[in-house]
């Protein structure tokens, strides 16, 4: 996938997001959705589907090896399946572009195939750590290169046969938990993994709407290989973390009253709402329902004043994405807010602890980054116009975050290298702008 043009941000200041929105579909989902239905006999359609550059990239994977998908047309998809042992060989690489789900779950369904692949990134991508999944992997007998730093790409060469493990994750990471079951699903016994704290469960929810036996104890979860998947009807959920954006925005600008449709609502997944209350924010679930296995539910936030808290760490796997997001709360509530045991932020589609507290400096607000999160004094958000930009560093959820803090600053902030937007949130200037942001999108040469 070429690099994606420059696009900043120019947001003025001000304003308060009301109405009714649906944000796009969850991403985390529709990466799982397009690879177990690919797996699956029979047909399987998929609508709310994410057309974001991430998810697009894992459905690009799957056409080079042979899977037919119709779509994507307005979030609808329609996969025909191939069965457990129906994928080909792609004549290239598969180019993950700037996803890191699809790299490290692909690298364990890959793992078991009989024929060899090549998994790239950009830039941003490949400095990203691979040892966390190619380890475990290699323990159940897979062969995977990476870089000598460990690193993309890897090349996966196709071996005699895989063997279930019983792993206890080292970090609170569901991309391994997920390249480690998908890797179980063709391997020789059982494979177990056990999560140090719970982490999101999409996986284990879809294997089973596809008819998948997983067993379910505690914080481990096993599967034995060689059984099948049976197409069916999935419905993804808007991304809860697309929806952060406005439940941070909507809580910190005076006025704002808006309605988040159709939001995923799995307790895995729930970190930004329940830190959000924590420090003062209004926000109600209602028409709680359940959607293609998942829960979810329509979300009204209320602007509220918000006071600075100590972040509970087990809320840290909950809210992992959000935290971008959260630290613009942060800047706009009162007092200090402290986050820590979240080293993770550090390496994500940028270092999100530094980026933040870089961007948040440039808007004038106290930010003490550390070694496994940040401490946070709110304060008066100023405006950057006519000094240093913020750099989003090709960080969607750094340029999003801070496109929302205009709401709040003294006068215009500008964004740059904001084009990444899309991995997860195509669309993302236009639905803001109709929930009353001031955001203004250029686009260089
Ligand atoms: C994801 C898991 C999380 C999250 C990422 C999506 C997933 O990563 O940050 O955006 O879909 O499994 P880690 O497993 O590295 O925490």
């Amino acid at each position: 996938m070429a690099e994606l043009e420059d696009i900043r941000y120019l947001v003025g200041p001000g304003g308060a997001l009301t109405g009714r929105l649906r944000v796009p579909g969850d991403k985390s989902i529709s990466h799982r959705s397009i690879m177990l239905a690919a797996l699956a006999e029979g047909e399987t359609r998929i609508s709310g589907f994410l057309e974001g550059a991430d998810a697009l990239a894992t459905l690009a994977a799957f056409r080079r090896m042979g899977v037919e998908i119709e779509g994507p047309e307005a979030g609808r998809v329609r996969v025909r399946g191939v069965g457990l042992h129906g994928l080909e060989a792609p004549d290239a690489v598969l180019d993950m572009g700037n996803s890191g789900t699809s790299m490290r779950l692909l690298a364990g369904l890959l793992a078991g195939q009989r024929f060899a692949t090549t998994l790239v990134g950009d830039a941003s991508l490949t400095r990203r750590p691979m040892r966390r999944v190619t380890e475990p992997l290699a323990r159940m007998g897979a062969r995977i290169e990476t870089s000598e730093t460990g690193t993309a790409p890897l090349r996966i060469t196709p071996v005699e046969t895989l063997t279930g493990i019983d792993y206890a994750l080292p970090v609170a990471s569901a991309q391994i938990k997920s390249s480690l079951l998908l890797a179980g699903l063709f391997a020789e016994g059982e494979t177990c993994v056990t999560e140090p704290a719970p982490t999101r469960d999409h996986t284990e929810r879809m294997l089973s709407a596809f008819g998948y036996r997983l067993r379910r104890d505690g914080a481990r979860v096993c599967l034995s290989g060689g059984g099948r998947l049976q197409g069916c009807e999935l419905v993804v959920p808007a991304d809860i973390s697309s929806a952060a954006f406005f439940l941070v925005g909507a809580s910190i600008a005076p006025g704002s009253d808006l309605v988040l449709e159709g939001v995923g609502i799995n307790p895995t997944r729930i970190g930004v709402i329940n830190i959000l209350r924590a420090m003062g924010g209004d926000i109600e679930l209602r028409d709680e329902r359940m959607a293609g296995g998942e829960p979810v539910a329509d979300i009204r936030v209320r602007h509220a004043p918000l006071h600075g808290i100590e972040i509970p760490r087990d809320q840290v796997p909950l809210a992992i994405d959000e935290f971008p997001a959260l630290f613009i709360a942060a800047a706009c509530a009162e007092g200090e807010t402290r986050l820590g045991g979240a080293e993770e932020l550090r390496v994500k589609e940028s270092d999100r602890i530094q980026v933040m507290a870089d961007g948040l400096a440039t808007l004038g607000i106290e930010a003490e980054p550390l070694p496994d999160g940040i401490r946070i004094r709110g304060g008066a958000l100023g405006s950057n116009l006519g000094r240093a930009p913020i750099q989003a560093h090709g960080d969607h959820r750094i340029a999003m975050s801070f496109a929302i803090a205009a709401l709040r600053a003294a006068g215009p902030v500008e964004i740059h290298d904001c084009a990444n937007v899309e991995t997860s949130f195509p669309g993302f200037p236009r639905l803001a702008a109709s929930a009353g942001l001031q955001i203004e999108e250029q686009q260089l040469a």
